[in-house]
């Protein structure tokens, strides 16, 4: 059973589970979790005994997102000087295989990590979108440049402009999603993928993820900096504090150019 307070981890044979579990919240990715998913991470890279990790939230939601509440007072300052998000990168650096199995709601910055995965496998309730833009800003783990390497300018454009959810039979055609289950399979077609993972050479499976990086991780670096950059400024904004705080307050925002 799991010694942590956001997420319950177990292992299946050479599978590590990592399950997502602030229910009340909708899985809304804290510091405190993500640190708890980093450092379980971190240290299946060292396990031999660990060949794949499953990261998982519930039937409801992955995540819905950066948790709204930790970030609607923070000040561009905090957002670009501290970089918290910079601790959610250290996910995406995990060298161990990672699948994304995803049901319902994968949103904002759940969307992100599950793109920090290498494979998602999602069932047919599954929700992706980037909706930072209802809230008076954009995706700030990465969104911008993983998306738009994975599924094109033209669709990351249109969800994160739009802020509309994408369903999980559209994702799949875009690429975004390997493979689509009914819901009571999805457990199943995960650990499947993942024990055939597991049962590889970590070794060779770490490189084989590594040369696949290497091709889609071409200025990744330098582009997330620049949306970290971006994100964050818009801390400083009227739009921000107020997009929260109607999000918190259970209202529509009422933008500057409004006032
Ligand atoms: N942060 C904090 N709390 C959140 C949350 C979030 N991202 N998403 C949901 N919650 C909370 C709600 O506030 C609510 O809490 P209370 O019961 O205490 O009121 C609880 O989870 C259940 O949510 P809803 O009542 O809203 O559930 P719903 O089924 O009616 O709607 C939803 C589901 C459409 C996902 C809706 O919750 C929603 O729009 N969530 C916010 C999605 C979002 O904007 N995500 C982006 C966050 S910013 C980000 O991620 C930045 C980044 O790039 C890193």
């Amino acid at each position: 059973m799991s010694d942590y307070e956001n997420i319950l981890v177990s292992q299946e044979g050479r599978v590590k589970i990592i399950q997502l579990n602030r229910p009340k919240a909708l899985n809304a990715l804290n510091m405190p979790l993500m640190l708890e998913v980093q450092s379980v991470c971190m240290a299946a890279d060292k396990d031999e005994s660990v060949g794949c990790i499953v990261l998982k939230g519930s039937e409801k939601a992955f995540a819905a997102g950066a948790d709204i509440t930790e970030m609607a007072d923070k000040d561009f300052a905090h957002m670009y000087g501290v970089n918290p998000f910079g601790e959610w990168d250290k996910i995406g650096q995990t060298r161990t295989p990672m699948i994304a199995s995803v049901s319902g709601f994968a949103l904002g910055g759940g969307c992100e990590l599950a793109l920090m995965c290498d494979l998602i496998i999602a069932s047919t309730t599954a929700k992706f979108g980037q909706p930072e833009i209802t809230l008076g800003i954009i995706p700030g783990a990465g969104g911008t440049q993983r998306l738009t390497k994975t599924i094109g300018k033209s669709k990351t454009m249109d969800l994160c402009l739009t802020g509309r959810m994408m369903g999980a039979e559209e994702a799949e055609r875009a690429g975004l999603v390997s493979r689509v289950v009914d819901p009571e399979d999805l457990d199943a077609e995960v650990m499947k993928a993942a024990g055939v993972i597991a049962g590889h050479s970590k070794v060779a499976a770490m490189a084989g993820k590594d040369a696949v990086n290497r091709s889609f991780e071409t200025g990744l670096t330098e582009g997330i900096g620049a949306e970290r950059r971006v994100f964050a400024g818009l801390f400083s904004t009227a739009d921000q504090k107020e997009g929260m705080a109607a999000f918190l307050e259970k209202r529509k925002p009422v933008w500057s150019r409004d006032q």
